[in-house]
């Protein structure tokens, strides 16, 4: 599909446009359960970088859903897209300059080895939000696992879904013990320390 379409390069890159940010590009991508926190936790930490004075941006699984992914469900087949897709949009923001936050379930070590393999080394920061299923089922602040386990919903996540919980993330939330302000507070020393913010 891409005979005859040449790539353009351009004159201004991403170093340049993360430069005057005063921030090194990267994707902070959190994976979890549903209602195991990434929303609320990605929030907090746009606000928190926002405050800093970093330049972020944040696509959230919800809200995609309603946009640019609005034609996907829950298949594998549909997840495996949706990441796809997120991933490579993530990608352009990456070379926009931006801090980009993703909170996706993303239940697919694949796919989110894949996501990691469209930008450069160390552009990618995978944060496992552990919550556990009992947890978030407890929590179900949509109603959905209620509605899952009458029937009403397929291919529910944790109950007859797939999660695949990442081997290796840069970053590990063990939210059972810890407030979301910590956690923020986890992650802003995981990216001073890595000098992604100055
Ligand atoms: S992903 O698996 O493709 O990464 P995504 O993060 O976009 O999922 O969307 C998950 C959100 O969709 C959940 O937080 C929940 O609110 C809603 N949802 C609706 N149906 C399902 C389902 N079958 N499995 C998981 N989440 C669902």
């Amino acid at each position: 599909m891409t005979d005859n379409v040449v790539w353009q390069s351009l004159s201004v890159n991403k170093v340049q446009r993360a430069e005057c940010k005063g921030q090194k590009p990267c994707i902070i991508w959190f994976t979890g359960l549903s209602g195991s926190g990434k929303s609320t936790i990605s929030n907090a930490l746009e606000a928190e970088l926002i405050r800093l004075g970093a330049h972020t941006y944040l696509l959230d699984g919800d809200n995609m859903r309603h946009g640019l992914n609005k034609d996907l469900g829950f298949s594998d087949d549909d997840r495996v897209e949706n990441i796809r897709r997120v991933a490579e949009v993530s990608k352009l923001f990456v070379d926009a300059g931006l801090i980009v936050i993703t909170a996706f379930i993303s239940p697919f070590q694949r796919d989110r080895d894949i996501a990691r393999a469209l930008v450069d080394e160390g552009e990618f920061i995978e944060v496992f939000v552990d919550t556990a299923l009992e947890e978030c089922e407890r929590r179900d602040p949509k109603g959905l696992y209620k509605k899952a386990r009458a029937g009403l919903i397929s291919n529910f996540t944790g109950i007859d879904s797939a999660y695949e919980a990442p081997a290796n993330p840069e970053i590990h939330l063990n939210t059972a013990n810890k407030s979301p302000q910590e956690m923020v507070q986890q992650l802003l020393d995981y990216l001073r320390s890595e000098g992604y913010l100055q």
